[in-house]
């Protein structure tokens, strides 16, 4: 057996022996210095918080219901939340009876308590590779082992994916099926039942984070895998992209019996999400446009993402390549080939532009091929700039392939990059 990690002069759990600070965390300390413009976070644009209705509905129910606000709640969380959020999933083909729902402190918290539920130390569980950090890190503080599978445009492979099935016998399968964190991509309409008829035959449950399924400014949206399935699917669910994420509210929705038992691990956890923030949030969707603000925030972020697109068409040396998401917060740049993403990092802030490498997201062997930038939080103006810089950057790399070789790099072959100005 390994020996305990040990900090501050006490033994600590061996579970802690495999989790190591976000490489992310470090980076977003750097991306936070005043003089720096940041592409790096995933947050959402907080201009478009509804600050003035947020702050009446919570003075609303301070001064209507603030001694049951005050108050320990049920851990299913305030009824009225959850019949708003039931009435809101089955308008997306998605029916729900509100036992069919626990409220948390967000959907990390959703996927840590199914984690909990679910996984014992060694367990399988199955993951895009790349995926979604803190998940990883959810997912490995069980002690469970990931088995990446690989992602394209139309999200996680399904070729394959049943010999994987057998050979691994995963406890469970995660995954970001809309706009997925950091890839933007989303799992094709035809790839869903597919990957649900897999799932059923191996009896692996899924468990769906869908943080950004609401945030969709083009395209077609498929169903929910939970709507297609729901006996197989846990879905998770947040306000914290569509409202603002400092409340901390999301929820749990799956069979009542599933339910019934991360309750039980809920209530260990933390007894229940703030009376206070699901008692306003609940008043506030009493009265507040949802829709109207959703409509507002798809299409900020619709024009950011397009303001980025061209910006990077304009400034990427040759050989850069990225898909164009229908929704969510981020771009996912593969670099031309032989340039790494810490390289990138670095020559990025010393121009005091910063972008996210892509590396940490992925498990499994190393792979230093992309870069993660988010456009939810810049206004067009700022991303033009930013991306002219970090296309100088990229290209002054790209004229010094030596340099910043990259062995590891696995696709090679594609265009070369660019030549003029070499030294
Ligand atoms: C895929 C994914 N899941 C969960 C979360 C956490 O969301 P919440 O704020 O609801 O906990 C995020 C946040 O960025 C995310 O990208």
């Amino acid at each position: 057996m390994s020996p305990r990690p040990q900090a501050g002069g006490f033994e600590l759990a061996t579970r802690m022996a495999h989790l190591t600070p976000s490489a992310v965390r470090e980076i977003l300390k750097v991306a936070d210095q005043p003089d720096v413009l940041s592409f790096a976070g995933g947050l959402p644009a907080p201009e478009l918080f509804p600050v003035e209705a947020i702050a009446r509905a919570y003075a609303e129910t301070l001064a209507q219901e603030g001694r049951q606000a005050l108050q320990y709640s049920v851990t299913e969380g305030h009824g009225p939340l959850r019949e708003w959020i039931a009435g809101r999933l089955g308008a997306r083909g998605l029916p729900t009876q509100t036992d069919q729902l626990l409220v948390t402190s967000g959907a990390q918290q959703g996927v840590d308590l199914a984690a909990r539920l679910l996984l014992d130390r060694g367990d399988r569980v199955i993951v895009e590779n790349p995926t979604y950090l803190a998940g990883l890190q959810a997912f490995q503080s069980y002690e469970v082992v990931p088995v990446p599978v690989p992602s394209d445009e139309q999200g996680l492979c399904i070729a394959g994916l049943d010999e994987v099935l057998y050979a691994q016998r995963p406890a469970l399968i995660y995954l970001v099926a809309d706009f997925q964190n950091p890839t933007g991509a989303s799992l094709s309409a035809e790839r869903r039942p597919r990957l649900l008829e897999l799932a059923r035959k191996h009896g692996v449950p899924v468990l769906e984070d869908d943080p950004y399924g609401e945030i969709r400014f083009s395209g077609q949206a498929a169903p929910l895998l939970a709507a297609l399935d729901p006996d197989q699917v846990i879905q998770l669910g947040t306000f914290s992209k569509t409202l603002a994420p400092g409340i901390r509210l999301g929820w749990i929705r799956a069979s009542q019996e599933i339910i019934a038992r991360l309750t039980i691990l809920k209530q260990a956890a933390d007894l229940h999400t703030s009376t206070l923030s699901q008692r306003a949030v609940a008043r506030l969707l009493e009265t507040f446009d949802y829709d109207g603000h959703l409509a507002t925030v798809r299409d900020a972020y619709g024009s950011r993402c397009a303001a980025m697109d061209r910006a990077l068409r304009r400034a990427m040396p040759p050989g850069a390549h990225w898909t164009l998401p229908e929704g969510g917060l981020f771009i996912w740049v593969r670099l031309p080939p032989g340039i790494t993403d810490d390289a990138v990092f670095r020559a990025a802030i010393e121009r005091r532009v910063a972008v996210v490498p892509g590396h940490p997201f992925f498990v499994g062997q190393d792979q230093h091929t992309h870069i993660r930038l988010s456009f939810s939080n810049r206004s067009e103006t700022l991303i033009e700039s930013g991306m002219a810089t970090l296309g100088e950057a990229v290209s002054e790399l790209a004229a010094r392939p030596a340099a910043w070789s990259n062995p590891a790099h696995p696709e090679p072959g594609l265009d070369e990059p660019r030549v003029e100005g070499r030294p």
